[in-house]
């Protein structure tokens, strides 16, 4: 009895702290979590890559008919690995948008039928706001003020975060997100889907500087985004060379096409803290696994004398810990959501 009681103040988490199970379900990505008191217990993540391959990118149809038979398997290997029964969860969460609704559907039917059987609380959450602070999962500082980018496969913005609940968007981008950029660009290259991954690998043997590409807005003046003109540059630019590219001349543009995407993101990450104040930089979504994104963000934030928060690696592309995370800030806070609330494929983060 002693020794559980030392084992109880030596940790973080109070063992009476809600024990959350979240679902997210929002695109390619079927997700299972537990958390408790903001500690991630389980998170199981079954991805769909391999089966939109051959499309080149997400086909929505195969997306939901998907999620369905991996939602039971990673219910049964998260309580596994979190050690606890369902009976134990004290609420339960799913994505509710933005995504792809009848993705969507999937994990908030699931996790709305185990919060009626349970007779437990049911909570809808943002993706954006999971992905926006994913970099304070186990932080022992929680949710600081922050200048958070954003940047995914579906979504670029800047937000300006006083505190947990409490956004402000600086702006986003007008056509592509950063994601879809390397990914379709990557595509023009032929190299498999995602191709963020890909011209992240292959640029680490290229040139940056080889082929002039177009870093969008750059000097708008905002921190509003444009990737479309980087796609066209690279088409325009593919066409005037030999097909196939040799392996030098590729590794060359992969790099300039990362360092286009890198320089306009680090730039107007930078701004938006100096023109906010804040000195807490929080990076998160796939994109934020980028190698050149992550070592010009920690030069960047090193000169500037910033605190930079990366979400952990197996915490930016989608998963369900960051939602059961939101979950349990907003349980915390006395909000929980009504069985009746509907999805929806563009909710946007709520902003002041
Ligand atoms: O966060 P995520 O799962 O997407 C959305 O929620 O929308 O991120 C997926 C995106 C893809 O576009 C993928 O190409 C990109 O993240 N990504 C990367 C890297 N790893 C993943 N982009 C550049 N470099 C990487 N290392
Ligand atoms: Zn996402």
């Amino acid at each position: 009895m002693a020794a559980a009681l030392f084992l109880h103040f030596l940790s973080f988490v109070p063992v009476s702290a809600p024990l959350i199970l979240a679902l997210e379900t929002s695109c390619d990505e079927t997700a299972v979590a537990i958390t408790r008191g903001g500690e991630v217990l389980a998170s199981e993540i079954s991805s769909q890559i391999a089966l939109h391959q051959p499309y080149g990118g997400v086909v929505p149809e195969l997306a939901s008919r998907s999620h369905l038979p991996q939602v039971r398997p990673l219910i049964e290997a998260a309580t596994a690995a979190a050690g606890v029964t369902l009976a134990e969860i004290d609420a339960f969460a799913a994505t509710a948008g933005p995504g792809l609704a009848s993705s969507l559907l999937i994990g908030n039917t699931v996790a709305k039928a185990l919060a009626l059987a349970c007779d437990r609380p049911f909570l809808a959450i943002n993706h954006l706001e999971g992905h926006l602070l994913s970099p304070f999962i186990g932080s022992p500082d929680g949710v600081i003020p922050c200048v958070a980018l954003i940047v995914s496969g579906g979504h670029t913005l800047l937000v300006h975060c006083r505190g947990a609940g409490q956004y402000h968007l600086l702006g986003r981008t007008k056509d592509d997100a950063a994601g879809e950029a390397f990914d379709k660009t990557a595509k023009m290259l032929g190299l498999p889907y995602p191709g963020g991954p890909q011209i992240d690998r292959l640029a680490r043997g290229g040139n940056p500087a080889a082929f002039d590409l177009p870093q969008g807005l750059r000097h708008s003046g905002d921190f509003s985004f444009s990737f479309s003109g980087l796609k066209t540059a690279v088409r325009y630019t593919l066409d005037a060379l030999p097909n196939p590219l040799s392996a030098p001349m590729q590794a060359d543009m992969c790099a300039s096409i990362q360092a286009a995407i890198v320089g306009v993101l680090v730039s107007k990450t930078m701004a938006a803290a100096a023109h906010t104040g804040e000195n807490v930089v929080a990076v998160s979504g796939g994109v934020s696994l980028n190698s050149g994104l992550r070592s010009s963000l920690a030069a960047a934030a090193a000169s500037a004398g910033l605190d930079l928060r990366l979400a952990a690696p197996s915490l930016t592309t989608d998963n369900a810990a960051m939602i059961a995370f939101v979950a349990g800030i907003r349980l915390a806070a006395g909000h929980t959501s009504p069985l009746e609330g509907d999805v929806d494929p563009n909710l946007a983060l709520v902003t002041a």
